[in-house]
């Protein structure tokens, strides 16, 4: 495998993705984590990060430690990091650089750049420069402004680049860091039929006889654990699917369906009365989330009592999930509905076969695995559902009007074939009326706001450029159709500083 070393970058869980791209397993984990006992890893890949090198409080560790004893590839900071350690210079920019350049490439046959072409894009995002190489260090490509764009350590398979091939806007970046791929040996190595076979052995041989407990959600994560589960130990798994009230139009009984196709064995939990009573009053965001979070928690509690030896959950917990929580930098902005503290309580063991996929692959699982489509690229939905995108009060009157708005937007969306072009789309309702007039009569009424995103990992999103006719078709339809809406507006927030929900 490939570790990436985590210095604290926005950026660091693309290289993951990247490399994943090409079939290869990686793991990224803390610059400070680094294992003693390197057997079985191929090369590591040094991130960039907020600091600068000569910060007093930047992190460090000690790369002579490492040089020369597997292929290396600095990004940013960790190309920095490889020259100040040798005794190089880098020092802050005049201004910082942000933005596209491009490569002249000094060593084609450079294993590193094989195959890029001259003044081939990439992506710069730095404060400081290097301004003077240790002796020894070659330099392989420069751009416009930066002379030391990419370099090679002599005698050594340590590279370091001064841009950001994982970035998006690096045209070759992907194949930059194949060709790094390539001088470890273990390039795509990876693919979801052999994930599925080895999981499913390996599930077998910890589970053995022991039943396991899940909670399903409808969403792509939990339901390809809980195939995956199946398959190693069929009727041992338990599933358990709580209906808080809050999901789509008609979702909790289709996706039971659709569960029960797959040949799971499914507890369906009506609790919408429970949820609505708790939830009575409550406007504030966070309020909600502890509410349905500790609601969701008591339901699936009480199920899991009712089943004997239970001794495992189940968990589509997956690798950005993970990354988040190692992540040396995170903060949390919202505190994200799971089933948290649940494991503890229940004394249970947590099982977690998707752990390390990120969500591309866990398709892949699905789809390798014969899961319909329509429940593959189910797009992501908020474990507190409508309940965050009902703003204010929830009632049982607003659950309506917005699951109706809701239904009309989604199904124009899977109509009109946008659906899968956005990352993530959904109907909010807001807590203020405004006056309308329909036929002669005045109404005050409430507001529907549309939001749909374009995201690769719901990091960062923008909103999606959905056609104006399609717009004012569902606007038509949702006035026209759902009582007590007379407005409805369209979000053109990007991700940051919005985020993709309204609470
Ligand atoms: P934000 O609003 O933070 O959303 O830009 C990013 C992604 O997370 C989802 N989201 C949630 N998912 N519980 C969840 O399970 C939550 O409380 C929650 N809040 C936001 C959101 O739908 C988007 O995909």
């Amino acid at each position: 495998k490939i570790l990436i070393l985590d210095f604290g970058s926005q950026t660091t869980q693309l290289i993951g993705r990247r490399l994943r791209e090409l079939n290869t397993y990686c793991e990224i984990i803390p610059y400070n984590k680094l294992p003693k006992d390197l057997t079985g890893v191929a090369g590591i890949i040094l991130s960039g990060s907020p600091h600068s090198v000569y910060d007093a409080d930047a992190y460090h560790i000690t790369l002579s430690d490492l040089r020369g004893k597997l292929p290396l590839l600095g990004i940013c900071y960790g190309a920095q990091s490889l020259v100040h350690q040798a005794g190089g210079k880098v020092e802050p920019c005049a201004s910082r650089e942000y933005g596209r350049a491009h490569l002249t490439i000094h060593h084609v046959n450079d294993p590193l750049m094989k195959g890029l072409t001259q003044g081939s894009t990439v992506w710069m995002s730095h404060g400081d420069t290097i301004t003077e190489l240790p002796k020894g260090f070659r330099i392989i490509a420069s751009t416009e402004d930066v002379s030391a764009a990419a370099f090679r350590i002599d005698g050594e398979q340590t590279w370091g680049v001064q841009f950001h091939p994982e970035a998006f806007h690096s045209e070759q970046g992907t194949m930059l860091l194949g060709n790094f791929l390539s001088v470890t040996g273990i390039r795509g190595n990876w693919s979801p039929a052999s994930f599925v076979e080895h999981t499913v052995q390996e599930l077998k041989e910890q589970l053995g006889q022991d039943k396991v407990i899940l909670a399903l959600s409808g969403g792509v994560d939990s339901s390809v654990t809980a195939v995956l589960l199946h398959k190693a130990i069929g009727k041992q798994l338990t599933c358990i699917f709580v209906d808080h009230g809050l999901l789509r139009k008609d979702e909790f009984e289709h996706v039971l369906r659709d569960y029960e196709h797959l040949g799971l064995n499914v507890i369906g939990v009506n609790a919408r009365e429970k949820f609505l009573t708790a939830l009575k009053g409550v406007t504030d965001p966070e309020e909600k989330r502890k509410i349905i979070g500790k609601g969701f928690i008591e339901v699936f509690d009480e199920e899991a009592k009712k089943l004997k030896d239970i001794k495992w959950l189940g968990q589509g917990t997956i690798y950005p999930d993970v990354i988040e929580s190692l992540s040396i930098t995170g903060t949390v902005i919202k505190s994200h509905h799971n089933v948290g503290g649940l494991p503890e309580r229940m004394n249970l063991r947590l099982v977690e076969p998707l752990r390390l996929l990120f969500k591309d692959e866990v398709r892949r699982v699905g789809l390798e695995m014969g899961m319909q489509e329509h429940l593959i690229k189910r797009q992501p939905f908020p474990g507190p559902g409508l309940g965050i995108r009902i703003l204010g009060e929830i009632t049982a009157e607003k659950i309506e009007i917005l699951q109706n708005a809701d239904d009309i937007y989604m199904s124009q969306l899977r109509e009109s074939g946008l659906y899968d072009e956005v990352w993530q789309a959904g109907a909010i309702l807001l807590p203020i009326r405004s006056v309308g007039v329909m036929g002669d009569e005045r109404t005050y009424d409430y507001t529907i706001a549309l939001r749909a995103v374009t995201s690769t990992d719901a990091m960062s999103a923008d909103w999606a450029r959905l056609p104006y006719d399609f717009l004012a078709k569902v606007s038509n339809e949702i006035i026209n159709k759902v009582r007590g809406v007379n407005r409805v507006v369209y979000d053109i927030s990007s991700k940051p500083p919005s985020t993709i929900e309204w609470e």
